[in-house]
């Protein structure tokens, strides 16, 4: 198994984020490392450029990221940990791979719709093209599992469209250039909503920060976002299909059962008939509960900044060394001579 995964270091680690991949990140870390297989996650620093953005920030916000990532228990000795910026192979596939993804694909990808909104003219080609970047960015290291949350999907169907087209056209049935990847998606936490709105995912781009949790909210911040958090006003359902048309109640309650463990009919068991006037505090202390140990840690890892860069370093250097094969057969098979 070779597991990979990235993040947009555009500022901090929310709850989404935490729920929809992380943790799926340090599970998958151990397992995969218990049965002899390979881990990379990077920081997906080239992606960060497709939207207007300030370079000290995401230089600052990037280190930040390292720190918050190693806190929630990726671990730079397990796990192959960098950013994409120190291994040019990614780019450098990207472009290889520009041969073969259609505009036809990119166009229909929702999240290039739906950031480029109506001034498609005005958006950078980098948000455009950022899907194939994302697909080299796995099949540069021949992944076999790559866990994400449910925003990423179409993404990775993509990568697999590419990777079975270039294969097609280049390759031998035999001998195939690149492996086709799976997305792994959590079922109970795949899809993390705004606290401030059900209908729109958890996102650092939500200009209200009252609509998520950050890994690194004080727990009075945490209390304070889940009493304000938008509710309606029936108490809660004994059984999950009385979730259905209350995506605010939904959501809140997919979170408890995330963060506990629990299924959600068996938090309804607990909560069912009962207001939210007693379910947001439970609430709030199972998320201050989880969430205080990872914030301490990343307090304490956040200063050092000469270690976070030793971390990427290290890590980048790893990563260049597993992506230069897969790059010269990628070179070897378009037919393009390199003395
Ligand atoms: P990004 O930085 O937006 O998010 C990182 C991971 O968090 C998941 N996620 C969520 N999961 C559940 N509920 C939410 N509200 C929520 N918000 C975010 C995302 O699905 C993702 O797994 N394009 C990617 C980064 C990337 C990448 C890759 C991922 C670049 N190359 C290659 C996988 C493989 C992104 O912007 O994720």
């Amino acid at each position: 198994m070779r597991i990979v995964s990235g993040i947009q270091p555009t500022g901090n680690l929310h709850l989404g984020n935490y729920l929809g991949a992380i943790r799926n990140w340090v599970k998958m870390q151990d397992d995969v490392a218990a049965g002899g297989g390979q881990s990379l996650y990077f920081l997906a620093d080239l992606h960060a450029i497709s939207m207007p953005h300030v370079p000290a920030e995401l230089a600052a916000n990037t280190r930040e990221m390292v720190a918050a990532l190693v806190a929630c228990g990726i671990n730079p000795d397990k796990s192959i940990l960098f950013n994409q910026a120190q291994v040019p192979q990614h780019a450098e596939l990207q472009w290889l791979l520009n041969g073969t993804a259609r505009m036809g694909w990119l166009n229909r990808m929702t999240q290039w719709k739906d950031k480029a909104g109506k001034n498609r003219e005005g958006a950078s080609i980098a948000l455009f093209t950022y899907p194939v970047l994302q697909a080299a960015d796995v099949l540069l290291y021949q992944a076999t599992h790559v866990p994400v949350g449910e925003d990423q999907k179409q993404h990775l169907e993509l990568a697999r469209d590419i990777a079975q087209k270039f294969n097609n056209d280049f390759a031998s049935e035999d001998a195939p250039v690149f492996t086709l990847p799976d997305p792994i998606i959590p079922p109970e936490a795949a899809r993390i909503m705004s606290l401030r709105d059900g209908s729109a995912k958890m996102s650092k781009s939500d200009p209200s920060d009252m609509s998520r949790i950050n890994l690194t909210d004080d727990a009075d911040t945490i209390m304070q976002k889940v009493k304000k958090a938008k509710t309606d006003p029936e108490p809660l359902p004994s059984e999950k299909a009385g979730l259905e048309g209350r995506p605010e109640a939904a959501n809140l309650v997919g979170i408890f059962a995330a963060l506990s463990g629990l299924s959600v009919d068996s938090v309804l068991a607990d909560f069912g008939g009962e207001g939210f006037g007693k379910f947001k505090p439970a609430l709030g202390e199972l998320l201050v509960s989880k969430l205080a140990p990872i914030n301490a840690r990343f307090v304490e890892l956040k200063g050092d900044t000469s270690a976070l860069d030793a971390i990427l370093r290290a890590g980048a250097a790893k990563a260049r060394e597993l992506a230069v094969p897969t790059l010269d057969k990628t070179y070897a098979a378009l037919g393009l001579v390199r003395g």
